[in-house]
């Protein structure tokens, strides 16, 4: 992620919207920890998807803090400017510099966090943070709270109320702006100019982390940081185990491979995926599957519109997927029938999207009241239904081991829905045109 200051406005904004929404209280949102890959190597670092919607800051150790109120203010801790270390590890902002750039009130040096928080939280009612996310962070806040009780007999309160900030920020978080879905284009278009390298570099014979690799470089060519989750390269029976990551088992002419990737761009995430035959022509068989799954995806996206239930996509990808397994002769019986029973789960189990943004599986409540919510113009969600058809009793041997699921990122609009990953072949046609453009 880029460490040049991000819009300073918007962010600010965002901060604005979040402290109206709390009224009152104290909200602490810390970027993520640095990890450890093994003994001195680290993982590359990755802010906390909050943290990082709250402030565009990109480096580790910060804090945002907000106090909400009649006088709102946004604070910023970060690490200091520290030359030797920055001649090692690279440029730091420090407080001084990044309080202007990123719009904060004032900035302190990280190190002054606990000594800072306690006279914070005074006379606070309501602390909100991310309740339960990190052990070492919830003992730290009993901490600052005990700080807080030390001075009771001087007439000062600690915070009556914990909230999961959670609460708010899901909510913002849901609904994307202008920026939001300008970074979400971008990572999208990355990622089908990566699925079109895999199409067109897949052979018999290949392996698949070699077409991992194709999708890895057109990752970082086109300035995603890294993908968004770790890539899905499944041939063949691989396809039917749906978080297959091995990525290391040679390609077979006659089968298919599915492909799950999508790069992070600027911190956003693309959702992309699609199921091609590996020879680049999809036999009968294959198509007949693929083209109910495609149908089943194409009834799910009708139903992406405002005033939709957020269910509504799914039951109409299952309704066809459904008839679609009785035409394959893979189930018997009532269309409703099955339905209702649940049989259909042997060859589909899992739902058909989630909320994409900043995280994958991004932040939002999907129920509200116990009722599906109701979509809405602004929320980005995936569309990706499948058929995975495993060996087993009832199963014609001609479709043993075949796993498709396609999936596309969708934008719900003021009149229906805009498809963002449409450039990525999906057609039956399209797809065979793609591959054989050797
Ligand atoms: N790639 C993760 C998912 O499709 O949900
Ligand atoms: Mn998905
Ligand atoms: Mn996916």
């Amino acid at each position: 992620m880029d460490l040049l200051p991000p819009d300073r406005e918007l962010y600010r904004q965002r901060r604005r919207r979040v402290m109206q929404a709390m009224g009152e209280g104290v909200m602490v949102i810390a970027t993520a920890p640095e990890a450890v890959r093994n003994r001195d190597a680290y993982y590359s670092f990755r802010p906390d998807s909050y943290f990082w919607w709250l402030s565009g800051f990109a480096e580790p150790e910060a804090v945002v803090v907000l106090v909400a109120g009649k006088r709102p203010r946004q604070y910023l801790f970060c690490r200091e400017k520290n030359i030797d270390k920055e001649t090692w590890d690279g440029f730091r902002w420090g407080p001084k510099e990044a309080k202007t750039a990123f719009g904060f009130d004032a900035a302190w040096p990280i190190g002054q966090l606990d000594k800072r928080l306690p006279g914070l939280l005074e006379n606070q009612p309501v602390l909100s943070y991310l309740i339960g996310h990190d052990t070492a962070w919830d003992n730290r806040v009993v901490g600052w709270l005990n700080s807080v009780r030390d001075k009771a007999r001087a007439g000062v309160q600690a915070p009556a109320t914990l909230t999961d900030a959670r609460r708010w920020l899901d909510e913002f978080r849901l609904f994307k702006d202008d920026h939001e879905l300008a970074m979400l284009r971008r990572a999208i278009a990355i990622s089908a100019d990566a699925h079109r390298r895999a199409m067109r570099a897949c052979r018999p014979g290949a392996g698949e982390h070699e077409i991992e690799a194709e999708l890895l470089y057109a990752f970082r060519r086109g300035g995603a940081e890294a993908p968004a989750y770790t890539s899905i390269v499944a041939g063949g029976a691989n396809a039917c185990i749906l978080h297959y990551v091995f990525n290391n088992r040679p390609l077979q002419d006659g089968d298919l491979l599915l492909i799950d990737a999508g790069a992070e761009y600027a911190g956003y995430a693309a959702d992309i995926t699609r199921t091609f035959p590996v020879n680049g022509r999809f036999s009968p068989v294959q198509r007949d599957a693929y083209e109910i799954v495609l149908a089943a995806q194409a009834a799910a996206i009708a139903e992406v519109k405002p005033g939709s239930a957020g269910n509504a996509p799914h039951e109409a990808a299952v309704r066809v997927l459904v008839q679609g397994m009785k035409d394959l002769k893979l189930l018997k019986g009532r269309l409703d029938g099955l339905i209702e029973s649940g049989a259909y789960r042997r060859f589909y189990l899992h739902r058909t999207g989630h909320w994409l943004g900043i995280d994958v599986h991004d932040a939002g409540e999907y129920k509200v009241d116990g009722a599906w919510r109701a979509l809405q113009p602004g929320m980005v969600l995936t569309v990706e239904p499948g058929l995975y058809i495993r060996p087993g009793e009832g199963v014609p041997r001609r479709l043993e081991n075949i796993g498709i699921r396609i999936e596309d990122d969708v934008l719900v609009t003021e009149t229906g829905c805009e498809v963002l990953s449409a450039a990525t072949a999906k057609t039956v046609a399209a797809i065979e045109e793609t591959m054989g453009g050797h």
